[in-house]
């Protein structure tokens, strides 16, 4: 099977490619810029250069190619907006793979989208996911709810760097899993036909609070965690008035994702099913206890050496006389 990866440079898409090589797979990825993709042609991966915007590099992207993967998304730092990327040129790879004669075409949605139709990415995934159904291929929806990889930054670093941890009030809780975890899934469904035409959940065992997360960190890293509120109402205004600026309308519909933690309703889904059908066993998947420890232990034995080779040099410093 020859596998396209659209967003292979991403903190999912990356995971999926070194799966998909691992198992044997001919990987293709569609890059936007070949020089920042260079990784994943030392991985073995072959690199096309393509933007979802501009129809015109896709079908030349798909020549050849009996699955796609896609994991792409709007970056925050891009100028381009999530409809740009996410409904237009989601519906415009759609097309392509469909005129391509692809097989089996993977898509990531996100938990719950059809829940919240205010959200603007929430409201693009329900629409793509639609438009998938429709489309006469062969689909395998994933719906994750959460990537652990986001929570380093998030909580793990700023509680080392006894910085400040934004939380929202009650934030809803989140069942989230490994990229590592989620990619087995995204491969698998290449070979389960079962997954064909279906949709499923990708989350962790248990949903986890803002609070409950801090806590976690702070026992495995030892150090007290400096809490700072954000109202959601402050944050709601924010909104409202970036709406008003086209510069701002990606920040804006960022920020409605806001309304999905506000909601109180936890981000999770029972998975034993999902598991049974992709052939996969709950025990292999990182849980988030396991990923923290693991990150804290690598950490603190890296600041360790660090104040080792620190406290070594300045002591031979103090034992040369001039
Ligand atoms: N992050 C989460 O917690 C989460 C939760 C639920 C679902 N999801 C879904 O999971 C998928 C992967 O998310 P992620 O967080 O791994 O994404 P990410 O790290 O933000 O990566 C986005 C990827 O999309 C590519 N991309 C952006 N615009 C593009 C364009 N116009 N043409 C081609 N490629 C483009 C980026 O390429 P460049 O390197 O060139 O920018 C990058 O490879 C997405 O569908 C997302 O909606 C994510």
């Amino acid at each position: 099977m020859n596998l396209l990866v659209v967003g292979a440079t991403g903190t999912l898409g990356r995971q999926i490619t070194r799966r998909a090589l691992d198992e044997g797979y001919q990987v293709r990825c569609l890059v936007r810029s070949p020089r920042k993709a260079a990784f994943l042609k030392e991985w073995g991966a072959e690199l096309v250069r393509g933007d979802l915007c501009d129809r015109t590099t896709l079908a030349p992207a798909l020549d050849g190619i009996t699955a796609v993967i896609d994991a792409a998304t709007t970056r925050p730092t891009d100028s381009l907006s999530i409809k740009q990327v996410d409904w237009e040129g989601k519906t415009a790879l759609i097309d392509a793979a469909k005129a391509a004669n692809v097989e089996r075409f993977v898509f990531f949605s996100i938990l719950n989208a059809e829940q919240f139709s205010a959200v603007p990415l929430m409201e693009v995934k329900r629409c793509t996911e639609l438009y998938l159904a429709e489309s006469g291929l062969n689909y395998t929806i994933l719906r994750p709810a959460g990537f652990l990889q986001g929570l380093i930054g998030q909580y793990a670093i700023p509680i080392l760097e006894r910085q400040a941890v934004w939380v929202m009030g009650e934030m809803s809780a989140i069942a989230y899993m490994d990229t590592q975890d989620i990619a087995k899934f995204a491969v698998r469904a290449l070979k389960v036909p079962e997954t064909a035409k279906q949709t499923y959940p990708v989350v962790g065992a248990r949903a986890w609070s803002s609070y409950e997360i801090i806590r976690l960190c702070e026992r495995l890293s030892g150090q007290d965690a400096k809490i700072a509120k954000m109202p959601i109402g402050l944050l709601r205004t924010v909104r409202r008035i970036a709406r008003f600026f086209q510069w701002s309308w990606n920040l804006a519909d960022r920020l409605a994702f806001t309304e999905v933690l506000a909601s109180g309703q936890p981000l999770t889904a029972p998975m034993a099913e999902v598991y049974s059908t992709f052939g996969l066993e709950p025990q292999d998947t990182t849980t988030l206890e396991a990923y923290m420890q693991d990150y804290f232990t690598r950490i603190m034995k890296k600041l360790k050496e660090l104040d080792y080779e620190q406290s070594a040099q300045k002591q031979a410093k103090r034992r040369i006389p001039f």
